[in-house]
């Protein structure tokens, strides 16, 4: 007989005669000649409900089943009377497929998520995190989908790399030598390395996207994104996955309205696929969330300059850490006032000063800013960062010799703009950040798998 899964179950319109379920026990209650069990399959937040009746044969095992344990339940489906529940299954056999021991530490119904966060390995297993996991998984899928219908090549970029794409040096070293061996010749010998240079794990695939996106026309690079950037807060990890879009004939106008009309449909889209999971979150960790998501998708992002940025925040009379002024990077307290506060709601941010932003933005005509941007949305700040990229062979090199990026290093990328350069225009988005602004949870840690951040490695 083959498993049935929870969420195929809870959705049937009539009852069956013989059905069969594997999951964990989330609860159980005693009854005088029965006993309840919620079973949890991890397909839906829902658990089932199950009757088990003391004629079982093994019903004295089933009486001293756990929370935690594995169970095989075949039985009927049946119309339940209880409330809040359409069906249970009235269980004919019951088979323990393990038990979970009494200091299983999943017992109470709630914990702190910091509790939580010592033992990432089983916290899947409650109703918050199972419903965050799941609406990751289903936000990886609605991005491909997104890209496939609008025409964009999905690209696997580099996750070792020669180049700096950032310049900030926040790179993790790759390298086979042995650590040892280096003490003792007290420097590191790059040509005796395994690449015979110096390779890191990649901080953005946007180099290696600009090079398809003038073959392919339109592509995208979605993996993992690694920054040696010791930054403890709760939107930073060492290992992130970005998602980025890189578009050949493209200004950097059209690169915000992607950016925007991608925000807005993957956000409906959980909103239309994950209803019963979102509203976990809008009942239990944000009680804003739901009016959040609909000015997400119903609202136009406002679009200013970061001159007019700074103008507003000198204006607002408001108490900030970080002085202000004119050619600072903003602080993600100044990004939270202008998105949560002024607009109140998401907020595109273009040209930039130069010298706050990498050697590969466009430089616009007044000679100091360039054409970046990066969106900014509440309770988060910076969500998206991205530019017009410099396609002009002469501006590029010239910024480059100002930055001291050594040409021959990027030979490759030179190349581009030698033959048949074209305006190009492209963006990365934090995937677990817009993980973070769909179901309000403020720690980024929490969004993760097994988050990697500064002095932590457990798992
Ligand atoms: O603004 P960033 O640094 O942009 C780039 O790397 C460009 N090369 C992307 C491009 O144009 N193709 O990073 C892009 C986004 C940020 O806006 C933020 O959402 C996310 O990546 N991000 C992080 N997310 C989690 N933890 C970190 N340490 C992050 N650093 C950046
Ligand atoms: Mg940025």
């Amino acid at each position: 007989m083959k498993r049935k899964k929870i969420n195929l179950l809870l959705n049937l319109t009539s009852p069956e005669d013989k059905v069969l379920i594997r999951g964990w026990v989330r609860r159980k209650r005693d009854s005088k000649d029965f006993l309840f069990m919620e079973i949890n399959d991890g397909s839906c937040l829902a658990n089932i409900q199950v009757i088990a009746n003391n004629n079982l044969d093994n019903y004295s095992e089933i009486q001293k089943v756990t929370t935690g344990s594995a169970l095989a339940i075949k039985g009927k489906l049946i119309e339940s009377p209880g409330k809040g529940q359409k069906w249970e299954v009235q269980a004919e056999n019951i088979e323990t497929i393990s038990t979970a021991p009494e200091n299983y530490p999943l017992q109470k119904k709630r914990h702190s998520d910091e509790f939580l966060r010592t033992i990432a390995h089983l916290r899947p297993r409650t109703n918050k995190y199972g419903a965050a996991f799941r609406i990751r998984a289903e936000l990886i899928y609605a991005i491909h989908k997104f890209y496939h219908e609008q025409g964009f090549k999905c690209l696997s970029t580099p996750i070792i790399t020669g180049s700096d794409c950032e310049g900030a040096g926040e790179m993790f070293r790759v390298t086979s030598l042995d650590p040892q061996d280096i003490a003792k010749q007290g420097k590191m010998d790059f040509g005796a390395d395994f690449f015979g240079a110096e390779a890191n794990l990649t901080v953005s695939g946007q180099l290696p996207a600009e090079m398809f996106a003038m073959a392919l026309g339109d592509v995208y690079s979605f993996g993992p994104t690694f920054r040696a950037e010791n930054s403890n807060t709760s939107r930073h990890v060492a290992e992130f996955w970005m998602l980025e879009p890189e578009m050949a004939f493209c200004d950097l106008s059209q690169n915000m309205d992607h950016g925007e009309e991608l925000i807005k449909t993957l956000t409906r889209h959980i909103m239309e696929k994950c209803e019963e999971d979102l509203s976990l979150f809008t009942r239990f960790v944000d009680k804003s969330l739901a009016s959040m998501l609909n000015t997400l998708v119903n609202s136009k992002f406002a679009r200013i300059t970061y001159n007019e940025a700074i103008d507003i925040l000198l204006k607002s009379n408001k108490k900030f850490e970080f002085k202000l002024e004119y050619g600072i990077d903003l602080q993600s307290e100044h990004e939270r006032f202008l998105a949560e506060e002024y607009f109140k709601k998401p907020v595109f941010l273009t040209d930039y000063p130069k010298d706050i932003k990498p050697f590969y933005m466009r430089m616009n005509d007044d000679g100091k800013t360039v054409a970046a941007v990066d969106l900014l949305v509440p309770r988060i700040g910076e969500i998206i960062g991205g530019s017009q990229r410099e396609e002009r062979l002469d501006f590029l090199e010239k910024r480059m010799k100002e930055m001291n990026l050594p040409k021959d290093m990027y030979w490759w990328y030179l190349d581009s703009r030698k033959f048949g350069s074209v305006p190009h225009a492209g963006f990365g988005m934090g995937f677990e950040r817009l993980l973070m602004l769909i179901t309000g949870i403020s720690n980024i840690r929490d969004v993760v798998p097994f988050p990697r951040t500064p002095g932590s490695i457990d798992f």
